[in-house]
């Protein structure tokens, strides 16, 4: 790469018809917040980065850190919220409250280039209101930002609520410690029924609060789900007082007219830390990520000087315009399923065949990567194994059948909503000789699974560690002594017994999952929740 001609990763120009559009479509978010009171403010692009470690913005690797000549760090602004939450306890503290600001400009995330739909600089456009800690407030935010999306031209969202509150209760309840509340949280956000039931047989909690964690999952869908929950589950304290503010939020925005736009997802895990009650995400389809992110967060300011309640809601306006240009994803009604080929593929194909699908198509031998069953709607699409997640995780497949070995290897923001009796192997440290093990200070690991190998090996076991990455015929590594040791998947072990080698140590279990993009579990629920329920019916004979 010339240094010259490019710009940093995840960095670009903006100029001609994108500038213009892009400016069109901020304009009419501003537009809409001026009208409902909102006064525009400006913030610096960067800060002393102690008010984002103050205020728990994003993880310090996140942010994009410099030094000013005196050797203060500063960083470039991962978010706007924090700095107007600085303002508006310092600057604006003895303005009458509520303070109702609004903002669009520039953040910068230190993320993995061209990652999750985002350049490493995005353009965020929101309004803050300070110093109201009514339903109406929290109400008004998410009502702007609807009206914000409609202005824009968007017609197809939704706007997913959730309560941290809910979760802290349930965790306070359960008297969880801090490392086990966010290993919960972490299952919560991949909707993860199976670890769940595996974390809550290994942790001590009350059968009572174990039969509501392990609905959390399942409690997303319309607002009536509040209701359902208030009523069926044994919750109380700050869960039941978080459950009423959502419903009492609901019914402001019910009897406004807003009812289409809302969904409800009592399993939402916030993106930001600093969040304190309700949490806000906006969807729409064939964007694999919310647009629209928000919520209260009562506790920022005091982090500044001035404590008061707050709430807010921000755009990105990127993902905005990426949805706004796909118009045609309005009508899809199919639901686009991503299989694995190799060896899980015969698997997939039978189980949809026995869960009443038509997979005739798939079973000619031909090299078509599409395929339909028009009377369910359904459309597969042949991938790479390593690819499911990707393509599930932006979107381009609703849903996806892959092993979890390669759900752990490519680290993906999707949804892991069933576990299927297939599949079935381990996660192994193979080699020849188990000495090669203990006795190498840097261990040489041949694998074809980086990520997993680094996170068991040098994370968990404390080993230096070099990686070998290989895309096949892993066991060659020890034999031609490329390598100390394999970390591989190993099924019946045959591979291993006729090379000589042996397993060592077995990570983990693995076995076939029904992965779903986060999106599409909103914009699709029924049709993906009855693809999910027919699956899981089949038995495995059937395969
Ligand atoms: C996998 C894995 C092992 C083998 C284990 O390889 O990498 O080599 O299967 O199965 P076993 O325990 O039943 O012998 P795969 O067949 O996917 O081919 P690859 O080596 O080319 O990746």
């Amino acid at each position: 790469m010339n240094k010259l001609t490019h710009t940093p990763d995840g960095l670009s120009d903006v100029f001609a018809y994108e500038y213009a559009r892009k400016k069109e479509v901020e304009s009419k978010a501003v537009e809409v917040f001026e009208k409902h009171g909102y006064t525009t403010v400006q913030t610096p692009m960067f800060e002393f980065s102690d008010i984002y470690d103050a205020a728990s913005t994003l993880p310090s690797e996140q942010i994009f850190k410099f030094f000013d000549k005196d050797g203060r760090t500063l960083a470039l602004r991962p978010d706007i919220t924090t700095s107007i939450a600085r303002m508006a306890a310092t600057k604006l503290s003895a303005t009458p409250m509520p303070l109702k600001l609004c903002y669009v400009g520039s953040s910068f995330r230190n993320d993995e280039a061209y990652s999750s739909a985002r350049q490493r600089e995005f353009t965020q456009t929101g309004i803050e209101l300070l110093g109201e800690a009514s339903n109406e407030a929290d109400a008004e935010v998410i009502k702007m930002a609807i009206e914000a999306l409609k202005a824009a031209g968007l017609e197809k969202f939704k706007i997913d609520l959730g309560h941290i509150g809910f979760f802290n209760g349930l965790v306070e309840e359960a008297r969880l410690d801090s490392v086990t509340t966010a290993k919960l949280q972490r299952i919560l956000e991949n909707k993860d029924l199976f670890e769940l039931k595996k974390f809550l047989d290994e942790c001590n909690v009350s059968d009572q609060i174990r039969d509501v964690i392990i609905q959390i999952p399942s409690m997303f869908g319309k607002i009536e789900i509040i209701e359902d929950v208030l009523e069926k589950c044994a919750i109380n304290g700050q869960s039941c007082v978080a459950l009423e503010n959502l419903r009492l939020v609901c019914d402001i925005l019910t009897k406004n007219g807003y009812a289409e736009y809302l969904s409800i997802d009592l399993g939402m895990v916030p993106n930001l830390d600093y969040y304190t009650g309700i949490i806000i995400k906006g969807f729409a389809c064939k964007v694999g990520f919310s647009l629209v992110n928000g919520g209260r967060y009562d506790n920022l300011t005091e982090k500044f000087g001035k404590k008061m309640p707050a709430t807010g809601v921000s755009i990105e306006i990127e993902r905005l315009i990426t949805a706004l240009a796909d118009r045609s994803c309005e009508d899809d009604e199919y639901v686009t399923v991503a299989l694995a080929k190799g060896r899980l593929a015969d698997y997939a194909v039978n189980l949809f065949d026995a869960a009443g699908y038509d997979v005739s198509a798939m079973r000619e031998k031909s090299r078509k990567l599409i395929f339909e069953d028009a009377q369910n709607k359904l459309r597969f699409i042949l991938v790479k194994a390593g690819d499911v997640p990707t393509y599930v995780e932006y979107g381009g497949a609703d849903i996806g059948i892959v092993g979890k070995d390669t759900i752990l290897e490519e680290g993906k923001r999707i949804y892991e909503m069933a576990a299927f009796d297939f599949g079935h192997c381990k996660m192994s440290v193979c080699g020849k000789d188990e000495l090669q093990l203990g006795k190498q200070d840097v261990l040489r690991v041949a694998t074809k699974y980086p990520t997993i190998a680094k996170q068991y090996l040098h994370y968990k076991k404390g080993r230096t560690i070099e990686i070998i990455k290989l895309n096949g015929s892993v066991e060659l590594g020890p034999l031609i002594e490329l390598s100390d040791v394999i970390v591989d998947i190993v099924e019946s072990g045959k591979t291993l017994e006729e090379n000589g080698l042996r397993v060592f140590e077995d990570i983990c279990e693995l076995s076939a999952r029904l992965v779903v993009n986060r999106v599409s579990i909103k914009m699709k629920r029924d049709k993906v929740l009855e693809i999910k329920n027919n699956l899981v019916r089949v038995d495995k004979n059937e395969l």
